[in-house]
């Protein structure tokens, strides 16, 4: 017999609900919050009020088209964390009341389990998944780790950000440029049509399989204002070049250490997870590290990349499994790790 579980995610400013069957994907439902972009980045409290009006319409929407009843669910996954408190809290809640109602087991899932297993989403069963143990470079807003995932419940993570993460230097630098929230899909965009040789920012030296991104920030803030007082139209006319050449910086500094813990670890399996995974310049390049090392590259489709209920339904899935239910009493965690 077949297991169903419902996901449910709102950590942030998506409200999402996703069914699969033994991770076959059925649907997978995403409300975004459109009411940040005057604000130039994610209000918390307007966050949660729009998660409380999506929440009802977003999952029901997910059972209609995933073509079930509820009473075939057999389980609930949501994100217990880490997100914005008021954000987690109406994912929570609603998970819990669902949950009771049906008389149905309760899944908490780290947000970031999510992003690393999202691999094992399949379209249909021929859907390729990872084998174990396979290293995840997890790129993200918050977030920038290479972990280990040795099972679904055992990871290690080798090394992180001491600082910002990438996608924060893509969206920090691409605001310094005027450039509206989120930056990073716009010096996507931008960068395909620039030279990314014409300018040079900073590396970090950082110990181990560590990451930091401030250095380049500061570097690529200095770069805008020593320029700007020369010419005043320095940013406008250099748009697409400054975007080409953070672009590439960035990506240098991720494939610097995800390289090393390749080699170091000998792993053959490699994939990518988080927001910045969708970037087109990193999903090329981990796929040309993979083929001239002879590896196997799991590159997410772009849509689940950004946050979305279907890699929480399938964290889920795997403990569920386990018969790892979590209590109806348990609170959100803003901050948790892996
Ligand atoms: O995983 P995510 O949706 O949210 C967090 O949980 O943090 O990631 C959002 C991040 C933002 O920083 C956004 O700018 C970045 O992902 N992002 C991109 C691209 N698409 C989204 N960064 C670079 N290139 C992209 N194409």
């Amino acid at each position: 017999m077949s297991t169903i579980i419902l996901g449910i995610e709102s950590s942030c400013d998506d409200t999402s609900a996703a069914v699969i069957e033994d991770c076959i994907l059925r649907s997978n439902v995403i409300a975004s919050q459109k009411v940040h972009e005057a604000y130039g980045g994610v209000v918390p409290e307007l966050a949660s009020r729009a998660h409380q009006q999506n929440i009802v319409p977003v999952v029901s929407e997910a059972i209609r088209q995933a073509g079930i009843d509820k009473s075939q669910i057999n389980a609930i996954a949501f994100t217990r964390g880490p997100g914005l408190p008021g954000s987690l809290h109406v994912g929570t809640a609603f998970a819990k009341g669902l949950a009771l109602a049906l008389g149905i087991p309760l899944v908490d899932v780290n947000h970031l389990h999510g992003h690393t297993l999202s691999h094992f989403i399949k379209e249909d069963e021929h859907t390729q998944v990872p084998g174990f143990p396979y290293l995840c470079l997890l790129i993200s807003g918050g977030n920038s780790q290479i972990i280990k995932v040795n099972a679904p419940g055992d990871m290690q993570v080798l090394g992180q950000t001491i600082d910002d993460a990438a996608g924060e230097a893509f969206d920090k630098c691409a605001k310094s440029m005027g450039l509206p929230y989120p930056g990073g899909p716009i010096i996507d965009r931008l960068a395909h049509e620039g030279n990314p040789n014409h300018f040079k920012f900073a590396h970090p030296h950082v110990d181990g399989y560590n990451y930091s991104f401030s250095g380049l920030k500061t570097s690529f803030l200095y770069t805008l204002r020593d320029q700007l007082k020369l010419n005043p139209n320095f940013v406008e006319e250099n748009k697409a070049d400054l975007a080409a050449g953070l672009q590439k910086t960035i990506i240098e500094i991720l494939m610097d250490k995800f390289s090393k813990a390749i080699a170091d670890t000998g792993i053959k399996t490699i994939a990518i997870g988080g927001g910045v995974s969708a970037n087109s310049g990193v999903r090329e390049a981990v796929q040309q590290y993979a083929d001239r090392h002879h590896l196997k590259a799991f590159i997410p489709k772009r849509s689940f990349t950004t946050d979305n209920a279907a890699m929480i339904a399938v964290a889920g899935y795997f403990k569920y499994l386990d018969h790892q239910y979590c209590d109806i009493t348990l609170p959100p965690f803003a901050r948790v790790t892996i």
